[in-house]
Protein backbone atom coordinates (compact mmCIF):
# COMPACT_ATOMS: atom_id res chain seq x y z
CA UNK A 1 0.00 0.00 0.00
CA UNK A 2 1.00 3.15 -0.70
CA UNK A 3 1.95 5.59 1.60
CA UNK A 4 0.27 9.33 1.92
CA UNK A 5 3.44 10.92 0.33
CA UNK A 6 3.44 8.27 -2.33
CA UNK A 7 -0.20 9.48 -3.14
CA UNK A 8 -0.04 12.74 -2.37
CA UNK A 9 3.26 13.09 -5.13
CA UNK A 10 1.12 11.01 -7.71
CA UNK A 11 -1.48 13.40 -7.64
CA UNK A 12 0.64 16.85 -7.99
CA UNK A 13 2.26 15.55 -11.06
CA UNK A 14 -1.19 15.34 -12.21
CA UNK A 15 -1.30 11.34 -12.33
CA UNK A 16 -4.79 9.51 -11.84
CA UNK A 17 -5.51 7.93 -8.31
CA UNK A 18 -5.99 4.07 -8.38
CA UNK A 19 -9.34 2.64 -5.70
CA UNK A 20 -6.64 1.45 -3.22
CA UNK A 21 -5.36 5.43 -3.23
CA UNK A 22 -8.58 6.69 -2.69
CA UNK A 23 -9.84 4.25 -0.16
CA UNK A 24 -6.72 4.94 1.94
CA UNK A 25 -7.25 9.01 2.13
CA UNK A 26 -10.82 8.44 3.19
CA UNK A 27 -9.81 6.17 5.93
CA UNK A 28 -7.25 8.30 7.01
CA UNK A 29 -9.85 10.96 7.04
CA UNK A 30 -12.09 9.03 9.14
CA UNK A 31 -9.53 7.14 11.60
CA UNK A 32 -7.61 10.14 11.98
CA UNK A 33 -4.65 8.19 10.35
CA UNK A 34 -3.82 11.24 8.11
CA UNK A 35 -2.71 14.28 9.48
CA UNK A 36 -4.66 17.64 8.67
CA UNK A 37 -1.40 19.01 6.23
CA UNK A 38 -1.73 15.31 4.37
CA UNK A 39 -5.66 16.13 3.72
CA UNK A 40 -5.67 19.83 2.85
CA UNK A 41 -2.27 18.69 0.67
CA UNK A 42 -4.96 16.17 -1.03
CA UNK A 43 -7.45 18.50 -1.41
CA UNK A 44 -5.70 21.04 -2.60
CA UNK A 45 -4.12 18.81 -5.29
CA UNK A 46 -7.65 17.63 -6.58
CA UNK A 47 -8.41 21.11 -6.97
CA UNK A 48 -5.69 21.86 -8.94
CA UNK A 49 -5.09 18.97 -11.05
CA UNK A 50 -8.64 17.65 -11.31
CA UNK A 51 -10.29 13.85 -10.76
CA UNK A 52 -11.47 12.02 -13.66
CA UNK A 53 -14.71 10.50 -13.65
CA UNK A 54 -13.35 7.15 -12.35
CA UNK A 55 -11.22 8.93 -9.48
CA UNK A 56 -14.60 10.75 -8.84
CA UNK A 57 -16.42 7.28 -8.35
CA UNK A 58 -14.23 5.60 -6.50
CA UNK A 59 -13.50 8.95 -4.25
CA UNK A 60 -17.51 9.04 -3.46
CA UNK A 61 -18.05 5.24 -3.37
CA UNK A 62 -14.81 5.39 -0.64
CA UNK A 63 -16.76 8.46 1.30
CA UNK A 64 -19.82 6.72 1.30
CA UNK A 65 -18.65 3.01 2.67
CA UNK A 66 -17.08 5.08 5.57
CA UNK A 67 -20.53 4.93 7.40
CA UNK A 68 -23.69 3.47 7.40
CA UNK A 69 -25.51 2.50 4.10
CA UNK A 70 -29.27 2.05 4.48
CA UNK A 71 -29.75 -0.12 1.63
CA UNK A 72 -32.95 1.37 1.66
CA UNK A 73 -33.86 -0.32 -1.99
CA UNK A 74 -33.87 -3.82 -0.60
CA UNK A 75 -37.12 -3.57 1.21
CA UNK A 76 -38.47 -0.54 -0.46
CA UNK A 77 -38.34 -1.29 -4.20
CA UNK A 78 -38.35 1.82 -6.42
CA UNK A 79 -37.34 4.34 -3.54
CA UNK A 80 -36.65 7.40 -4.47
CA UNK A 81 -35.07 11.05 -3.69
CA UNK A 82 -34.18 14.46 -4.69
CA UNK A 83 -31.67 16.72 -4.40
CA UNK A 84 -31.33 20.79 -4.04
CA UNK A 85 -28.20 22.30 -4.31
CA UNK A 86 -30.13 25.31 -2.32
CA UNK A 87 -30.62 28.62 -2.79
CA UNK A 88 -33.05 31.72 -1.31
CA UNK A 89 -36.85 30.29 -1.13
CA UNK A 90 -36.25 27.63 -2.13
CA UNK A 91 -38.79 25.17 -0.65
CA UNK A 92 -39.17 22.80 -3.77
CA UNK A 93 -38.81 19.58 -1.47
CA UNK A 94 -41.65 20.22 1.23
CA UNK A 95 -43.91 19.96 -1.66
CA UNK A 96 -42.38 17.52 -3.87
CA UNK A 97 -42.11 14.94 -1.89
CA UNK A 98 -45.49 14.42 -0.37
CA UNK A 99 -46.40 14.70 -4.26
CA UNK A 100 -44.48 11.90 -4.54
CA UNK A 101 -45.91 9.53 -1.93
CA UNK A 102 -49.14 10.40 -3.38
CA UNK A 103 -48.48 9.21 -6.44
CA UNK A 104 -47.47 5.94 -4.31
CA UNK A 105 -43.79 6.54 -5.59
CA UNK A 106 -42.08 6.45 -2.31
CA UNK A 107 -39.43 8.58 -1.09
CA UNK A 108 -36.79 9.27 1.80
CA UNK A 109 -35.01 12.78 1.97
CA UNK A 110 -32.08 12.97 4.54
CA UNK A 111 -31.92 16.62 4.39
CA UNK A 112 -29.12 19.33 6.05
CA UNK A 113 -29.36 22.55 8.19
CA UNK A 114 -29.07 25.92 6.60
CA UNK A 115 -25.62 26.89 4.92
CA UNK A 116 -24.32 30.15 4.57
CA UNK A 117 -27.08 32.00 2.64
CA UNK A 118 -29.33 29.57 1.86
CA UNK A 119 -31.80 28.22 4.96
CA UNK A 120 -32.14 24.06 5.21
CA UNK A 121 -35.08 22.16 4.97
CA UNK A 122 -34.51 20.53 8.20
CA UNK A 123 -34.45 24.09 9.72
CA UNK A 124 -37.76 24.92 8.07
CA UNK A 125 -39.56 21.90 8.51
CA UNK A 126 -38.80 22.21 12.27
CA UNK A 127 -41.38 25.27 12.52
CA UNK A 128 -43.83 22.27 12.70
CA UNK A 129 -44.65 21.72 16.18
CA UNK A 130 -43.76 18.23 17.38
CA UNK A 131 -42.09 17.59 13.92
CA UNK A 132 -38.81 15.08 14.96
CA UNK A 133 -36.50 15.04 12.49
CA UNK A 134 -34.11 12.54 14.26
CA UNK A 135 -34.42 9.13 11.96
CA UNK A 136 -32.99 5.62 12.44
CA UNK A 137 -33.11 3.55 9.10
CA UNK A 138 -36.02 1.33 11.39
CA UNK A 139 -37.93 4.45 11.70
CA UNK A 140 -37.26 5.57 8.70
CA UNK A 141 -38.56 2.11 6.86
CA UNK A 142 -41.43 2.37 8.88
CA UNK A 143 -42.60 6.16 8.30
CA UNK A 144 -42.65 5.06 4.41
CA UNK A 145 -44.20 2.21 4.89
CA UNK A 146 -47.02 3.69 6.56
CA UNK A 147 -47.19 7.42 5.01
CA UNK A 148 -44.88 6.77 1.72
CA UNK A 149 -42.43 9.34 2.73
CA UNK A 150 -39.91 9.99 5.07
CA UNK A 151 -37.76 13.26 5.87
CA UNK A 152 -34.71 13.27 8.52
CA UNK A 153 -31.43 15.26 9.19
CA UNK A 154 -28.56 12.80 7.73
CA UNK A 155 -27.26 11.17 11.06
CA UNK A 156 -23.69 10.92 12.03
CA UNK A 157 -23.03 7.80 10.88
CA UNK A 158 -23.58 8.96 7.47
CA UNK A 159 -20.42 9.23 5.61
CA UNK A 160 -18.40 10.82 8.36
CA UNK A 161 -15.39 11.04 6.40
CA UNK A 162 -17.35 14.16 4.26
CA UNK A 163 -17.42 16.07 7.26
CA UNK A 164 -13.38 16.25 7.99
CA UNK A 165 -13.02 16.52 4.32
CA UNK A 166 -15.84 19.57 4.21
CA UNK A 167 -14.33 21.19 7.15
CA UNK A 168 -11.25 21.03 6.17
CA UNK A 169 -12.27 22.44 2.29
CA UNK A 170 -13.66 25.28 3.43
CA UNK A 171 -10.11 26.56 5.35
CA UNK A 172 -8.34 25.32 2.07
CA UNK A 173 -10.16 27.27 -0.78
CA UNK A 174 -11.33 23.94 -2.31
CA UNK A 175 -14.74 24.22 -1.52
CA UNK A 176 -15.67 25.11 -5.11
CA UNK A 177 -13.66 21.98 -6.81
CA UNK A 178 -16.90 19.94 -8.95
CA UNK A 179 -15.16 16.41 -8.29
CA UNK A 180 -15.01 16.86 -4.43
CA UNK A 181 -18.41 18.78 -4.65
CA UNK A 182 -20.06 15.76 -6.34
CA UNK A 183 -18.05 12.90 -3.93
CA UNK A 184 -19.32 15.23 -0.80
CA UNK A 185 -23.30 15.12 -1.81
CA UNK A 186 -23.55 11.75 -3.32
CA UNK A 187 -21.27 10.40 -0.43
CA UNK A 188 -24.40 11.21 1.64
CA UNK A 189 -27.25 11.20 -0.74
CA UNK A 190 -26.56 7.56 -2.00
CA UNK A 191 -26.41 6.31 1.51
CA UNK A 192 -29.88 5.60 2.09
CA UNK A 193 -29.55 3.30 -1.03
CA UNK A 194 -32.57 5.17 -3.09
CA UNK A 195 -32.75 3.66 -6.47
CA UNK A 196 -33.53 7.24 -8.62
CA UNK A 197 -32.43 10.91 -7.58
CA UNK A 198 -33.47 14.06 -9.62
CA UNK A 199 -30.92 16.63 -8.95
CA UNK A 200 -31.64 20.55 -8.98
CA UNK A 201 -28.65 22.64 -9.27
CA UNK A 202 -29.56 26.41 -9.03
CA UNK A 203 -27.84 28.63 -10.95
CA UNK A 204 -27.17 32.70 -10.35
CA UNK A 205 -26.50 35.17 -7.62
CA UNK A 206 -28.47 33.26 -4.97
CA UNK A 207 -26.91 29.71 -5.64
CA UNK A 208 -23.76 27.65 -4.44
CA UNK A 209 -23.08 27.37 -8.60
CA UNK A 210 -23.37 31.10 -9.92
CA UNK A 211 -21.89 30.74 -13.30
CA UNK A 212 -24.50 28.62 -15.67
CA UNK A 213 -21.78 26.31 -16.98
CA UNK A 214 -20.34 25.28 -14.15
CA UNK A 215 -23.60 24.35 -13.10
CA UNK A 216 -24.05 22.84 -16.09
CA UNK A 217 -21.00 20.73 -15.67
CA UNK A 218 -22.04 20.15 -12.12
CA UNK A 219 -25.35 18.65 -12.84
CA UNK A 220 -23.88 16.41 -15.36
CA UNK A 221 -21.26 14.75 -12.71
CA UNK A 222 -24.05 14.23 -10.81
CA UNK A 223 -25.86 12.19 -12.51
CA UNK A 224 -22.67 10.50 -14.21
CA UNK A 225 -21.18 9.79 -10.99
CA UNK A 226 -24.40 8.11 -9.49
CA UNK A 227 -25.30 5.74 -13.24
CA UNK A 228 -21.69 4.37 -11.90
CA UNK A 229 -22.68 4.07 -8.20
CA UNK A 230 -26.22 2.39 -10.42
CA UNK A 231 -28.72 4.96 -9.51
CA UNK A 232 -30.57 6.06 -11.83
CA UNK A 233 -30.44 10.24 -11.73
CA UNK A 234 -31.38 13.20 -13.95
CA UNK A 235 -30.83 16.72 -13.74
CA UNK A 236 -32.44 20.21 -14.18
CA UNK A 237 -30.35 23.25 -13.77
CA UNK A 238 -32.61 25.99 -12.42
CA UNK A 239 -32.82 29.88 -11.96
CA UNK A 240 -31.82 31.37 -8.94
CA UNK A 241 -30.75 34.75 -10.31
CA UNK A 242 -33.69 35.87 -8.20
CA UNK A 243 -35.96 34.11 -5.15
CA UNK A 244 -37.97 31.01 -5.46
CA UNK A 245 -41.76 31.91 -5.14
CA UNK A 246 -43.42 34.62 -3.58
CA UNK A 247 -41.44 34.03 0.09
CA UNK A 248 -38.34 33.35 1.85
CA UNK A 249 -37.66 32.69 5.42
CA UNK A 250 -38.51 29.74 7.87
CA UNK A 251 -41.58 29.85 8.67
CA UNK A 252 -43.16 31.68 5.14
CA UNK A 253 -41.74 29.02 3.34
CA UNK A 254 -43.57 25.81 5.07
CA UNK A 255 -46.69 28.62 4.91
CA UNK A 256 -45.92 28.73 1.00
CA UNK A 257 -45.30 25.05 0.85
CA UNK A 258 -48.88 24.32 2.39
CA UNK A 259 -50.19 26.69 -0.52
CA UNK A 260 -48.72 24.61 -2.91
CA UNK A 261 -50.16 21.69 -1.82
CA UNK A 262 -53.62 23.26 -1.78
CA UNK A 263 -53.05 24.08 -5.46
CA UNK A 264 -52.37 28.02 -4.77
CA UNK A 265 -48.61 27.91 -4.98
CA UNK A 266 -46.83 30.58 -7.20
CA UNK A 267 -46.32 29.22 -10.89
CA UNK A 268 -42.61 29.39 -10.54
CA UNK A 269 -42.64 26.58 -7.23
CA UNK A 270 -44.93 24.52 -9.19
CA UNK A 271 -43.66 24.39 -12.24
CA UNK A 272 -40.00 23.25 -11.16
CA UNK A 273 -42.06 20.76 -8.69
CA UNK A 274 -44.16 19.08 -11.85
CA UNK A 275 -40.76 18.81 -14.15
CA UNK A 276 -38.46 17.27 -10.74
CA UNK A 277 -42.10 15.11 -10.30
CA UNK A 278 -42.04 13.77 -13.82
CA UNK A 279 -38.69 13.25 -14.30
CA UNK A 280 -38.84 10.88 -11.13
CA UNK A 281 -41.53 8.96 -11.74
CA UNK A 282 -39.84 8.34 -15.26
CA UNK A 283 -36.44 7.27 -13.75
CA UNK A 284 -38.78 4.81 -11.50
CA UNK A 285 -39.69 3.58 -14.17
CA UNK A 286 -43.82 4.52 -12.90
CA UNK A 287 -46.38 5.66 -15.75
CA UNK A 288 -47.64 8.63 -13.58
CA UNK A 289 -47.57 11.49 -15.68
CA UNK A 290 -47.88 15.36 -14.99
CA UNK A 291 -51.65 15.32 -14.92
CA UNK A 292 -51.78 12.76 -12.66
CA UNK A 293 -49.38 14.92 -10.31
CA UNK A 294 -51.70 17.98 -10.75
CA UNK A 295 -54.45 16.24 -10.29
CA UNK A 296 -53.06 14.83 -6.62
CA UNK A 297 -53.00 18.58 -6.20
CA UNK A 298 -56.32 19.57 -6.83
CA UNK A 299 -57.97 16.75 -5.17
CA UNK A 300 -56.05 16.85 -1.90
CA UNK A 301 -54.15 13.97 -1.67
CA UNK A 302 -51.02 16.18 -1.84
CA UNK A 303 -51.94 18.11 0.95
CA UNK A 304 -53.35 14.76 2.92
CA UNK A 305 -50.44 12.89 2.50
CA UNK A 306 -48.21 15.53 4.03
CA UNK A 307 -50.42 15.95 7.43
CA UNK A 308 -50.26 12.19 7.67
CA UNK A 309 -46.51 11.79 6.58
CA UNK A 310 -45.88 15.41 9.93
CA UNK A 311 -47.99 13.52 12.35
CA UNK A 312 -46.25 10.17 11.84
CA UNK A 313 -42.86 12.16 12.55
CA UNK A 314 -44.84 13.46 15.46
CA UNK A 315 -46.21 17.11 14.67
CA UNK A 316 -49.27 18.05 16.30
CA UNK A 317 -52.11 17.63 14.19
CA UNK A 318 -54.33 20.20 16.00
CA UNK A 319 -51.75 22.35 14.01
CA UNK A 320 -51.84 20.70 11.14
CA UNK A 321 -55.33 21.21 11.05
CA UNK A 322 -54.93 25.07 11.07
CA UNK A 323 -51.50 25.60 10.69
CA UNK A 324 -50.52 29.45 12.30
CA UNK A 325 -47.80 30.55 10.50
CA UNK A 326 -47.24 34.53 9.89
CA UNK A 327 -44.21 36.88 9.36
CA UNK A 328 -42.56 38.37 11.94
CA UNK A 329 -44.42 41.82 13.14
CA UNK A 330 -42.02 44.88 11.39
CA UNK A 331 -42.24 45.24 7.76
CA UNK A 332 -40.00 47.21 5.56
CA UNK A 333 -41.12 47.32 1.82
CA UNK A 334 -38.94 48.38 -0.87
CA UNK A 335 -39.94 50.32 -3.25
CA UNK A 336 -39.27 51.35 -7.00
CA UNK A 337 -37.19 54.59 -7.28
CA UNK A 338 -38.43 55.25 -11.09
CA UNK A 339 -40.42 53.59 -13.46
CA UNK A 340 -38.49 50.66 -15.39
CA UNK A 341 -37.73 46.90 -15.70
CA UNK A 342 -36.80 45.39 -13.01
CA UNK A 343 -32.83 44.47 -13.82
CA UNK A 344 -31.37 42.84 -11.09
CA UNK A 345 -31.72 41.21 -7.78
CA UNK A 346 -28.75 40.55 -5.30
CA UNK A 347 -30.50 37.59 -4.36
CA UNK A 348 -27.37 36.42 -2.25
CA UNK A 349 -27.44 39.31 -0.52
CA UNK A 350 -31.09 38.45 0.14
CA UNK A 351 -30.39 35.10 1.72
CA UNK A 352 -27.21 36.48 3.97
CA UNK A 353 -29.21 39.40 5.16
CA UNK A 354 -32.53 36.93 6.38
CA UNK A 355 -29.89 34.49 7.32
CA UNK A 356 -28.28 37.20 9.61
CA UNK A 357 -31.61 38.41 10.93
CA UNK A 358 -33.11 35.26 11.43
CA UNK A 359 -30.02 34.61 13.95
CA UNK A 360 -29.55 37.61 15.88
CA UNK A 361 -27.34 35.70 18.30
CA UNK A 362 -25.03 34.40 15.40
CA UNK A 363 -25.02 30.96 13.94
CA UNK A 364 -25.08 29.12 17.11
CA UNK A 365 -27.92 30.94 18.59
CA UNK A 366 -31.63 30.50 18.46
CA UNK A 367 -33.19 30.94 14.94
CA UNK A 368 -35.89 33.88 14.64
CA UNK A 369 -38.45 31.44 12.01
CA UNK A 370 -40.57 34.28 11.33
CA UNK A 371 -37.96 36.32 9.87
CA UNK A 372 -39.38 36.74 6.24
CA UNK A 373 -38.84 38.34 3.01
CA UNK A 374 -41.89 38.56 0.44
CA UNK A 375 -40.66 38.75 -3.26
CA UNK A 376 -43.65 40.63 -5.04
CA UNK A 377 -42.07 41.42 -8.39
CA UNK A 378 -40.16 39.25 -11.29
CA UNK A 379 -36.77 40.02 -12.65
CA UNK A 380 -37.46 41.68 -16.54
CA UNK A 381 -41.21 42.84 -15.84
CA UNK A 382 -41.91 46.09 -15.66
CA UNK A 383 -42.38 47.99 -12.80
CA UNK A 384 -44.11 51.87 -12.31
CA UNK A 385 -42.09 54.19 -9.79
CA UNK A 386 -43.28 53.69 -6.00
CA UNK A 387 -44.64 49.73 -6.73
CA UNK A 388 -43.70 47.84 -3.77
CA UNK A 389 -40.74 45.38 -5.24
CA UNK A 390 -40.15 43.41 -1.86
CA UNK A 391 -41.18 43.58 1.46
CA UNK A 392 -38.75 42.23 4.63
CA UNK A 393 -40.31 40.95 7.85
CA UNK A 394 -38.16 41.76 11.02
CA UNK A 395 -38.65 41.34 14.70
CA UNK A 396 -37.89 44.64 15.00
CA UNK A 397 -36.50 47.73 13.35
CA UNK A 398 -33.01 47.81 12.27
CA UNK A 399 -31.82 50.44 10.35
CA UNK A 400 -28.54 48.42 8.88
CA UNK A 401 -30.94 45.58 7.42
CA UNK A 402 -33.45 48.19 5.49
CA UNK A 403 -30.63 49.53 4.39
CA UNK A 404 -29.06 46.87 2.74
CA UNK A 405 -32.70 45.40 1.43
CA UNK A 406 -33.43 48.10 -0.24
CA UNK A 407 -30.12 48.65 -1.95
CA UNK A 408 -30.81 44.80 -3.18
CA UNK A 409 -33.15 45.50 -6.29
CA UNK A 410 -31.91 47.50 -9.16
CA UNK A 411 -34.34 49.10 -11.55
CA UNK A 412 -33.27 49.93 -15.48
CA UNK A 413 -34.56 50.68 -19.08
CA UNK A 414 -34.85 47.49 -19.75
CA UNK A 415 -34.67 43.94 -18.20
CA UNK A 416 -34.15 40.20 -19.11
CA UNK A 417 -36.53 37.48 -17.64
CA UNK A 418 -34.38 34.96 -17.23
CA UNK A 419 -35.09 30.94 -18.01
CA UNK A 420 -36.25 28.83 -14.96
CA UNK A 421 -35.35 26.03 -16.61
CA UNK A 422 -32.22 26.27 -17.89
CA UNK A 423 -30.99 22.47 -18.56
CA UNK A 424 -32.11 19.20 -18.38
CA UNK A 425 -29.53 16.47 -18.22
CA UNK A 426 -30.78 12.75 -18.66
CA UNK A 427 -30.07 9.84 -17.28
CA UNK A 428 -27.48 8.42 -19.53
N1 LIG B 1 -23.22 20.36 -0.34
C1 LIG B 1 -22.47 19.35 0.14
O1 LIG B 1 -22.95 18.50 0.86
N2 LIG B 1 -21.18 19.30 -0.19
C2 LIG B 1 -20.60 20.21 -0.98
O2 LIG B 1 -19.42 20.10 -1.25
C3 LIG B 1 -21.39 21.25 -1.48
C4 LIG B 1 -22.70 21.31 -1.15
Amino acid sequence: MSSPYQILARKRRGLALGTDDLAAIVAGASDGSWSEAELAAFLMAAAIRGLDQEETHRLTLAMMQSGDCWDLASELPGVVDKHSTGGVGDKVSLVLAPLMASAGIPIVMLTGRGLGHTAGTADKLEVIPGLDLELSRARCLETVQRTGMAIGVATVDIAPADRRLYALRDRTATVDSLPLIVASILSKKLATGAEAVAFDVKTGDGAFMPEPDRAVELARRLVETCASLDCRASALVTDMSQPLGDWAGHSMEVFEALQCLEGEGPREVMKVVFELATDLAELAGSSVGRQDFEDLVVDGRARETFDLWAATQGANEKWLAAPNLEPAPHEVTCEASRSGYLSNVATRELGLLLAEASRPEGVKGALDEQVALRYEARLGHPVEAGQVLAKLYLRQPDERYEKRFRGCFRIADDGVVPPLIRERIAAP
